[in-house]
């Protein structure tokens, strides 16, 4: 196994977000939490898969899972939050809802798998929240509000890296319908939201990026899964230290 060189966070699952911030913990090795984000059917989902393969390849032990829903309890907070009428709740619950699911995959998943030393890798996170909720509802809930949510269910506990996937809004809601034909269950509720809303947020990923440009890297996805796939290995190597 390649050595993970320096890392180290403070948390107990156990433990509030208050003592959390107060690093009371002794310092544990960790793995490393990778986020993907981005708009609809921009490749989260692919590529996500895609690295975990590559990172099995280089002997580093990871487990993927997403937002909402990475858990049984967020399994069905998803279905809450992602199907149906797009005006069925507003964006204070909307926002409510996705923090608690938030919270119960980091307590119960993210967290005491990066504390074995697993790598975890996110199919979107906290950034999802503010481009949609924030930016995509113009701004209706305010900035400080969202990061006291942030603060409350996550401490300051942040990703290593986030991996923004950025395309044309009409390209990726077009993927995203055609996956979505075959499926029971459609997960459409944000799809069905105008494409003005669409630019909104992609404009949100973008200015996000530009606030925490040592986290967050923006990658054009408007190419092939193969040319994507080594575009974020290339990142991924570059940042942890890895041989491609
Ligand atoms: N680079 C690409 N070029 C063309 N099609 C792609 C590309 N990447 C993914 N796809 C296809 O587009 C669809 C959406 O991809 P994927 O599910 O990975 O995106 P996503 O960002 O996870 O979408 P969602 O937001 O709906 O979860 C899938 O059917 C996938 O096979
Ligand atoms: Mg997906």
């Amino acid at each position: 196994m390649e050595s993970i060189k320096g890392k180290f966070i403070t948390f107990d699952q156990n433990e509030t977000s208050r003592q959390l911030d107060l690093g009371l913990e002794a310092l544990i090795p960790a793995g490393r939490f990778i986020t993907f984000e981005g708009g609809e059917g921009t490749g989260k989902s692919t590529q996500l898969n895609l690295l975990s393969e590559w990172l099995k390849q280089k002997h580093i032990n990871n487990i993927t899972t997403k937002e909402p829903g990475g858990t049984e309890i967020g399994s069905e907070l998803r279905r809450l939050l992602v199907t149906g009428d797009k005006n069925k709740m507003d964006a204070v619950a909307e926002v409510l809802l996705y923090y608690a699911d938030r919270r119960i995959h980091l307590t119960n998943k993210v967290w005491p798998a990066l504390k074995k030393g697993t790598w975890v890798l996110s199919d979107r996170f906290a950034d999802s929240t503010v481009a949609y909720q924030y930016y995509g509802y113009d701004k209706r809930i305010p900035f400080e509000t969202l990061k006291d949510m942030y603060t409350i269910a996550v401490g300051n506990f942040k990703p290593d890296l986030t991996v923004i996937l950025d395309i044309d809004p009409k390209i990726g809601l077009q993927r995203s319908f055609a996956k979505a034909v075959g499926m029971t269950v459609k997960e459409t509720r944000f799809e069905s939201r105008e494409l003005d809303f669409h630019h909104k947020m992609r404009q949100g990923f973008l200015e996000i990026a530009a606030r925490e440009p040592e986290r967050c890297v923006v990658l054009n996805a408007d190419k092939s899964i193969e040319a994507l796939h080594q575009d974020i290995i290339g990142l991924v190597a570059e940042r942890f230290g890895l041989n491609k």
